[in-house]
């Protein structure tokens, strides 16, 4: 328990925890990046959609219904793995955001707000379709939970904005490095207590395991027993 806990493997656990965070993803040609997407992303919400968390887990069910969605309605602009490189986006101006990229530390309002009212109105001013009438609630929420998966995947629920997202991964590391050091401690606790209890147990014992010589001896020099007695009684013991 000690070597488990002592300064050579913490830093080696960091390391691991570190190389399996997943690494962040380098700006390809195909990503679509235009200026104008952080001053979109900072775009004030209106009130219908500032507080709408998503109600559906991001569970296999709900991200294989959001890819067919996908396919069908999102891979014509955004690409078929979204970053925004898909067979029409060559002549949009912005082009289509590389949501592979931005949707998994996006909020869960933008999202949603973004994918029911499109762009077609300022700042945005996107050929973005609105998909509202075309998708349900639960169809958009399925959407958002495929594209949030096709990125890095595994980000926090409630999204992050971009500069955060690395940070995140490591803080993840961190925590799952707490857990770990936390189970460390307890367990050593545990150990702890449990050597205490046997070693009191033990002492608590002792007395039961003094020989019969031995508390005759005692008796005797308490004055228990005469000289004559304690004589007797010894050569009774030792069987004479
Ligand atoms: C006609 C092309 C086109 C289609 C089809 C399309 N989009 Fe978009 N989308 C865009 C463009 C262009 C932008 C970038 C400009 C903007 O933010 O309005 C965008 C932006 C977005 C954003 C905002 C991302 C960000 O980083 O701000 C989301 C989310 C999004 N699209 C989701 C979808 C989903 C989901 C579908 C399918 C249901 C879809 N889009 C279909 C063109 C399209």
């Amino acid at each position: 328990m000690r070597r488990l806990l002592s300064p050579g493997w913490i830093s080696v656990m960091g390391l691991l925890l570190a190389a399996c965070g997943p690494s962040p993803r380098a700006a390809g040609p195909g990503m679509g990046m235009d200026p104008g997407m952080m001053s979109r992303h900072m775009a004030p919400l209106p009130d219908e959609y500032a507080d709408r968390t998503n109600p559906v887990p991001a569970d296999a069910e709900s991200v294989a219904r959001g890819k067919e969605i996908y396919d069908a309605n999102c891979a014509v602009c955004h690409g078929a793995g979204g970053w925004g490189d898909g067979p029409a986006a060559a002549n949009l101006n912005p082009p289509p955001a590389p949501i592979a990229h931005t949707g998994p530390m996006l909020a869960d309002a933008y999202l949603f707000y973004r994918v029911s009212e499109g762009g077609g109105f300022a700042p945005f001013d996107s050929a973005m379709p609105a998909w509202k009438e075309k998708l349900n609630e639960a169809d958009r929420w399925d959407v958002i939970n495929y594209v949030r998966s096709l990125g890095g995947g595994g980000m926090m629920d409630g999204g992050m904005m971009g500069p955060m997202m690395f940070g995140g991964t490591m803080m993840l590391g961190w925590m799952l490095l707490a857990t770990v050091l936390t189970l460390g401690v307890l367990a050593a606790i545990v150990v702890g207590i449990v050597w205490l209890v046997r070693g009191a147990g033990g002492r608590s014992l002792s007395p039961r395991a003094e020989s019969p010589l031995d508390v005759l001896k005692r008796r005797y020099a308490a004055g228990e027993l005469s000289a004559e007695q304690f004589e007797m009684m010894k050569r009774q013991l030792s069987g004479e």
